[in-house]
Order: C-alpha cells, then sequence, then structure tokens
C-alpha cells in the first residue's frame, strides 16, 4: 500500500492501556465528558457509533451513565445491508447492548436503513445527515486489514472534499459484502474522534499505521486529531 505522503498528515494521539477493561472505562469516560460538553455548550450531543464487536463493552457501560439523554442523537458510522432486524447489523448489536436500556427518544436513534436498495439508503441517510455540519463525537472500529467504517483498502474512501457524505459498498471482503458506510469525508467532519483498538490480531494494522501507510483508518483527518484507545500491547 502505498505511503501517505500526498495527504496532509493525519494527527493521531495514541492512548495506550494495559488492560482491554481499562482501555473500554476510559473511553466510556471520554464519551461521557464528550456529551456533558456539548449538552452544556449546544443544548444536543450528536454520536455516531461504530460497529463490530470492540464497541460491546463500552455500550453496555453506558447504559448506567448518569446523562441527559433527551439530549442524545445517534448515528452510525456504517451499516451492513442485511434486515433490519438481523442479529450481525451494528444497530442491532448497540440496540441489545445499549440502546434497547435507555431513554434516548427513538426518533433521535438515527438509523441506517440499509435493508432497502442501497443507493436509496445512501441517498435517505446523507438527508438525515444534512442538518448536522459537525458530528460532536465519532466512534469508529479498526480492521485486521487497516479498515474503518465500512471503508475497505483498495475501495472508494470518499476522503476527498467533494466526496459524498454516504456511500455504497459493493464487494466489501469482511461479511457482508454489501454496505452502506459514511465517506471519511464526511467522518473527519466532527469536533472528536475516537478509535477503539483491542485484540492481538489488531497488531499489523497498528504498525501500518503508525508507519504511515495509507490505510482507511489513515484517511480519517478532522482538524482536532484523532484519538486511538488501544491496548500497550498493540504498541510494541
Ligand atoms: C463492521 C464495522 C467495522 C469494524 C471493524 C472492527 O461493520 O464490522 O463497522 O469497521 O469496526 O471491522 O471490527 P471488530 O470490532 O469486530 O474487530
Amino acid at each position: 500500500m502505498p505511503l501517505l505522503s500526498n495527504n496532509p498528515p493525519q494527527q493521531c494521539r495514541w492512548h495506550s492501556f494495559n488492560t482491554t477493561a481499562e482501555l473500554e472505562q476510559a473511553a466510556t469516560q471520554a464519551i461521557l465528558q464528550a456529551a456533558l460538553q456539548a449538552v452544556n455548550l449546544r443544548g444536543t450531543f450528536h454520536i455516531v457509533l461504530a460497529g463490530g464487536t470492540t464497541p460491546r463493552h463500552v455500550y453496555e457501560s453506558l447504559r448506567n451513565a448518569d446523562t441527559d439523554w433527551a439530549a442524545w442523537h445517534v448515528y452510525f458510522g456504517d451499516e451492513r445491508c442485511l434486515p433490519a432486524d438481523h442479529v450481525e447489523r451494528n444497530s442491532w448489536m448497540a440496540a441489545q447492548a445499549w440502546l434497547n436500556h435507555v431513554a434516548i427518544p427513538q426518533t433521535q436513534i438515527h438509523l441506517i436503513p440499509a435493508e432497502k436498495d442501497g443507493q436509496l439508503a445512501a441517498s435517505a441517510y446523507a438527508q438525515t445527515l444534512a442538518g448536522i455540519e459537525l458530528f460532536d463525537l465519532v466512534l469508529l472500529g479498526l480492521g485486521v486489514d487497516g479498515h474503518t467504517a465500512s471503508l475497505f483498502p483498495g475501495q472508494e474512501l470518499g476522503n476527498t472534499s467533494n466526496a459524498p457524505a454516504v456511500i455504497v459498498v459493493e464487494n466489501a471482503p469482511k461479511y457482508p459484502p454489501q454496505r452502506i458506510s459514511l465517506s471519511a469525508h464526511r467522518l473527519s467532519a466532527a469536533r472528536k474522534v475516537i478509535f477503539l483498538v483491542s485484540g492481538a490480531t489488531k497488531q499489523q494494522a497498528v504498525r501500518n499505521w503508525r508507519n504511515r501507510v495509507a490505510i482507511p483508518a489513515a484517511a480519517i483527518s478532522p482538524t482536532n486529531g484523532v484519538d486511538v484507545y488501544l491496548e500497550a500491547a498493540l504498541l510494541a
């Protein structure tokens, strides 16, 4: 993969933790801190959720949070093109772990309609996002190949200023092949971005990232940089 030499350097702050539990606790606290700040300043908190399995325990911890749920607006960074109630949906995991257990108004939980035709889903979700100039917080995962959301190596990342907010992914190497993803450009329109990275399988992706290899995660370049929460062992 090419180096990132011709892109503005992504500002990356690496936060390493001795255990996964410590990482998850710190991530939960960072989310609630971002929420408190956003609600105090603007009366609302717009958060984009990561998919996959890494965030599960963080989402479960949020069930017990003392926060103004009525001010929360939840979005998804990507969604798998599966039936709305399919257990492999990112929205299903977030609902089971957290959203079904707190009083965020249903009208403020903005699911990606990925059960629909791809382009229809992408267009509909772009409309949903149209009113949000900057997300307050974007949570992202990291795949073993360096993907994030459903932005995969060698595929369209949508990392130019004229990129659409939402893109249809047709042949993802990670099941299912069809997905709907926010573009790198749209994911970068955020006050804060936190990557949650856990597990030995992510070591090579982290090494590539730190060696400025052009993995998709490195295409997320918000003005304030990104914070990567990971286990210390992954920095070895
Ligand atoms: C997905 C996610 C994807 C995920 C990474 C890491 O749909 O799978 O959006 O980007 O965050 O693949 O997945 P794990 O957390 O399961 O390792």
